[in-house]
């Protein structure tokens, strides 16, 4: 018989009172269950998965009624589908709150320095651009449907569809990016800190993994994951996006990024750049392989070469303009190298 817990048990595994299970009993939260010789309320396993849930949106100050939402919306779901939810909530409050740190000290410093009528500006200004920025970052949305592609993803791009046969240089775009990213790496590189976003089915994180480097691969689609984690058990791989990167400051010290760039816009691009460089360590350094224009001029003669449905197939995507890419790693004192692949795909070296 599986384990089986008094209500006891489960007040002091969670360090709350009977009281609170009983409440939230009584709301419907949780159904317990009950012993036929004494009637005692006890509690299975799938009882405490469920109990941690509830406790976590509370501290998140979900009411009982969203709880109650938020539970059966996912009744069906895995309970790693379960955390996922619990993770994202987590990390997307984590995102708000730090963007808010910042524009209180942004505040505090206006008050010492301006006079009144600038600091009343600023407030403002302030808060419009917190705003936006939240806007922005809460509106990504995965148009693309990756979840959908993720069996099928790794026999796709061998057969190359599409009209620009873009993954026709598919492994010398990953092996540039490896190669660039770990050039004259002098430590022992397990002590090296890796994150892969858009890992999707982890073919470039498998190149590190296989070296022995301390990776992590993140991407905003769950099954990608799930099938990136089926292909490379020990793989570490988290649910999350360029624009909310699920980490703390200064953490890693390569970042990598093969055929996900051009899912962000160049406004996303910016605020994506800004994030890798909030995670990344002082000297760290980050390296993209994706399709990109080195700059508007190109980019204008590039399309006069390509058929009406080659157009299409770019304009469905973000391809990015490596001259603006530059700029703006710039701001934050990095140094850009690019390597042409073919006519679309670069690998850009950022340090
Ligand atoms: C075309 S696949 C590339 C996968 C893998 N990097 C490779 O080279 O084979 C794009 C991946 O990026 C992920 N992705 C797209 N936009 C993203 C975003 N904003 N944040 C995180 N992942 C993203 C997708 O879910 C998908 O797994």
């Amino acid at each position: 018989m599986s384990k089986r817990y008094s209500i006891n048990e489960v007040a002091k595994i969670f360090n709350i009172t009977t009281n609170k299970l009983r409440f939230y009993e009584k709301k419907g939260l949780i159904k317990s269950l009950r012993d036929n010789t004494n009637n005692y309320r006890y509690y299975s396993k799938e009882h405490l998965v469920r109990i941690q849930t509830i406790l976590m949106y509370r501290v998140l100050d979900f009411s009982i009624e969203d709880i109650q939402q938020v539970i059966d919306e996912n009744y069906k779901d895995n309970i790693l589908n379960h955390f996922y939810k619990q993770w994202e909530v987590v990390n997307d409050e984590m995102h708000r709150l730090r963007l808010l740190k910042d524009s209180i000290e942004e505040l505090m410093d206006a008050m010492y320095e301006s006079d009144d009528e600038k600091y009343v500006d600023k407030i403002i200004e302030s808060a419009q651009r917190i705003n936006k920025v939240n806007n922005i970052k809460d509106n990504w949305k995965d148009k693309w449907d990756f979840d959908n592609w993720a069996k099928t993803y790794d026999i796709s791009i061998r057969k190359d569809i599409g009209s620009l046969k873009i993954y026709k240089n598919y492994d010398e775009i990953l092996q540039t990016v490896y190669k660039k990213s770990t050039e004259n790496i002098q430590k022992d590189v397990s002590s090296i800190k890796v994150m892969d976003i858009g890992v999707g089915t982890g073919n470039l994180s498998e190149k590190y993994l296989n070296k022995g480097y301390n990776i992590v691969g993140i991407d905003q689609s769950r099954e990608m994951l799930n099938t990136a984690k089926h292909k490379f058990p020990n793989l570490k791989v988290r649910l999350g996006e360029f624009l909310k990167i699920p980490f703390d400051n200064s953490e890693f010290d390569i970042i990598v990024s093969t055929y996900a760039f051009h899912h962000l816009n160049d406004t996303e691009k910016n605020l994506a750049i800004k994030e890798m460089m909030r995670v990344l360590k002082y000297d760290g350094r980050i390296v993209i392989g994706d399709l990109m224009f080195e700059n508007n001029v190109k980019r204008e003669e590039l399309m006069r070469e390509f058929t009406k449905d080659q157009i299409e197939e770019i304009e469905d995507e973000y391809y990015s303009n490596i001259e603006k890419l530059e700029t703006e790693f710039n701001k934050y004192g990095k140094r850009l190298v690019k390597y042409k692949i073919d006519k679309l795909n670069f690998v850009i070296c950022v340090q």
